[in-house]
């Protein structure tokens, strides 16, 4: 009984409530999967695939001693999702040769001693027009929104509350059909982070809590679809798209960023 006990794990609401030894075990984590994106600024220029990037990561991930979360999840084959201009999330790497102008977010989730780190972000290729490193700057102001908005008391649509009024202000809009997610030992689980959401709602936010904030905002609608692929998510009305994703707790007096960028480039930046 006693031992059954003992390894029975805490959770309110659905949502697991984690130990001091398990932020030590996202915290590596997360570093491995922050340095990754960090080790790409250079690597993302014009004439470079999107496999070959996939290439880099696969590698990168293994001399860090971590594992991909994403090969062999549901049958996908990559260590990474690179989503470029209208797509909005899930691209997957191939012959795709990124050209000057594009705008691409890559995406990682590594595992490190069972604990995984989920984090992407924006990459402009070469010079970048004004409407997208606009549309950049913004999606990455409305994630940060989002994770000051985490805080034990807070709610879950605090989150996507922040995004959406900042979203909003500046003529953007929020992608309902994806949301951030609870992580920690399982890649994905409970709860929902939806970007677009009314304050005051979903669970109360306690200490211990791990989630991803992930908002993907478009210059046109919000509509997306899927392509044939079944994974490639892109805008109905071909808009560009944007996502920054980082993944978090609730400490005690507010939130941990698990992702942030070890060289301090965390921020929309053009190689
Ligand atoms: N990293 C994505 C997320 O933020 C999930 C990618 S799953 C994959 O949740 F299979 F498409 F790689
Ligand atoms: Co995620
Ligand atoms: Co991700």
């Amino acid at each position: 009984m006693l031992e059954i006990e003992a390894d029975l794990v805490k959770r309110v609401d659905g949502i697991r409530i984690h130990t001091p030894e398990d932020f030590e075990g996202m915290r590596k984590a997360g570093r491995v999967a922050a340095s990754c994106l960090d080790m790409l600024v250079p690597e993302v220029k014009p004439g470079v695939t999107t496999g070959h990037l996939d290439d880099l990561i696969r590698e990168f991930v293994l001399d860090n001693g971590a594992a991909s979360a994403t090969i062999g999840y549901r049958g996908y084959r990559h260590a990474s999702c690179i989503s470029h201009n209208h797509v909005v999330c899930h691209g997957i790497p191939g012959d795709r040769v990124l050209k000057e102008g594009d705008i691409a977010n890559i995406d990682v989730t590594v595992v490190v001693d069972g604990w995984h780190g989920d984090t992407s972000r924006m990459y402009g290729v070469g010079e970048v027009k004004r409407r997208a490193s606009r549309l950049m700057d913004l999606t990455y102001q409305a994630m940060m929104a989002g994770i000051e908005a985490v805080k034990p008391g807070a709610r879950v649509g605090d989150i996507g509350a922040a995004i959406t009024e900042l979203a909003h202000k500046n003529r953007l809009s929020v992608v309902e059909d994806f949301c951030g997610h609870g992580l920690g030992q399982v890649f994905h689980d409970e709860p929902n982070v939806v970007h677009s959401a009314r304050a005051g709602t979903g669970a109360e936010l306690r200490p211990g809590m791990f989630f991803t904030i992930e908002p993907m905002l478009n210059l046109g609608k919000k509509d997306t679809y899927i392509l044939n692929d079944g994974w490639t998510a892109v805008t109905r009305d071909k808009s560009l798209s944007a996502q920054f994703e980082h993944s978090i707790a609730v400490t005690e007096d507010g939130y941990e960023i698990f992702t942030t960028s070890p060289a301090g480039l965390h921020t929309p930046h053009t190689a």
